[in-house]
């Protein structure tokens, strides 16, 4: 028996499952509103501790309310002893920095807020977003045979990531281009690691354990692993004359453009183009304008390839092809790509944490039954058949 009803939509796909006040996507008109502000506007404005208020308390601080907020984060960027110890551990078995990221985001449980398991929810958050960026830049340094760097508590969220990670401070450029990286990805509608957090969340569960689901559902490769393989192909090509020839081959293969389409935007990504000024920016004050200048030569020619060969598609740039390209001149090695992803994004996971609890509804969907109803009990001494676990 097979077959689906009426009622039944493979992937949730276009259901309403939750209102929200943190995001809208416009997949045909190419807006993303974020926290009632259009993307362009906020984005380039904003630092990423107020992106994190206006998410949280539906407003942007006021300079006192933002000062008080980047203290809370900064005092909590230190690992606690346990995490660090796990890390290290788990750089011995070499396990992703995704993998490590999700199993050390639950130690946090053993840190004496989040301990409380809800009694401060403010505090339990500042916890979690404070030590994304210092469990990814210890496990990195871990990895590469390097001492994990102690956090600075002077330099902003964005700008300590960096230090972590190099052990230097970042320059201005490098430091604001990754902050406006950061405020382009903090939420993005009911994605699927955010729809985890949200039905982890509308069980009363804690807030770890919501960002810890978030976590392996990012981790996986249909959620967003386009960057790297969008900067390999760059790289690949190497040289402009060879854009043209090198795309029309994959896709006379029947092979896809890394970067290019969406499932939602039938128009140019919001998030490209606030990241491709951003990348210019960065790039022209300290970076390879050759590397920057082949980047938007690249676009040029895969968005007139696509459209002739699928005509109609409006196959466009999407936030994966500038992320590569900025992340890449911060320095960042692809394998850190996600993990930056998520040290922003565990910030709208929790906004959406917070709305769900807010509705005390647990989200409950039905399935659809399509297997036999009438089969008979065989002892087992009659049973045969290959051995199989479905
Ligand atoms: N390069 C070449 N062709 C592409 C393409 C791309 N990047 N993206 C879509 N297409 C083509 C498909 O082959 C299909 O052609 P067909 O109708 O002749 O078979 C058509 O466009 C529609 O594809 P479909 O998979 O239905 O589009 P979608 O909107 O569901 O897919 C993506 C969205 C993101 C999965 C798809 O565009 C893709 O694979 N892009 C490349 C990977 C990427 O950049 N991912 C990051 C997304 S943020």
């Amino acid at each position: 028996m097979s077959g689906k009803t009426a009622n039944y939509i493979p992937g949730l796909e276009g259901v309403v499952a939750a209102q929200t006040r943190l995001s809208r996507v416009d997949g045909q008109k190419g807006e993303l509103i974020i926290g009632g502000y259009p993307l362009e506007t906020l984005a380039p404005n904003a630092s990423f501790e107020e992106m994190i208020y206006l998410l949280w308390n539906s407003a942007l601080p006021t300079a006192l309310q933002l000062e008080s907020l980047q203290n809370k984060l900064a005092t909590k960027r230190e690992l606690p002893f346990a995490t660090l110890d796990l890390l290290r551990n788990v750089a011995k078995t070499r396990a992703p920095v995704m993998d490590a990221l999700r199993m050390a985001a639950s130690t946090l449980s053993l840190s004496s807020e989040v301990a409380a398991n809800g009694d401060d929810i403010d505090a339990d958050a500042i916890a979690l977003v404070a030590a994304f960026p210092s469990i990814v830049a210890a496990y990195w340094r871990l990895l590469n045979g390097q001492p994990p760097v102690m956090p600075s508590t002077d330099l902003s969220h964005a700008a300590n990531y960096l230090y972590m990670l190099t052990g230097e401070t970042p320059g201005e450029a490098k430091a604001r281009g990754l902050e406006i990286y950061l405020n382009t990805v903090v939420d993005h509608g009911l994605n699927a690691s955010t729809f985890t957090a949200r039905v982890i969340a509308s069980t009363a569960s804690d807030l770890v354990s919501a960002v810890t689901g978030a976590i392996g559902a990012l981790k996986g490769p249909l959620h967003g692993g386009a960057p790297g393989p969008a900067l390999d192909m760059v790289f690949e090509i190497g040289q402009p004359d060879k854009a043209e020839p090198y795309m029309r081959k994959l896709l006379n293969n029947g092979e896809r453009l890394m970067g290019f389409g969406h499932r939602v935007y039938k128009v140019r990504d919001p998030r490209a183009e606030v990241l491709s000024q951003a990348a210019q920016a960065m790039y022209a004050a300290d970076g390879d304008m050759q590397l920057f200048e082949l980047v938007k030569h690249v676009e040029k020619v895969a968005v007139e390839l696509l459209d002739e060969y699928k005509p109609g598609r409006n196959l466009q740039t999407n936030v994966e092809f500038y992320t590569a390209l900025l992340l890449h001149g911060l320095g960042l090695h692809a394998e850190l790509f996600s993990p930056t992803f998520a040290i922003s994004r565990v910030v709208g996971w929790l906004a959406h944490c917070f709305e769900q609890q807010q509705t005390e509804r647990i989200l409950r969907p039905r399935a659809e039954y399509i297997g036999e109803t009438e089969k008979k009990w065989v002892a087992i001494g009659d049973r045969s058949g290959k051995f199989s676990y479905v």
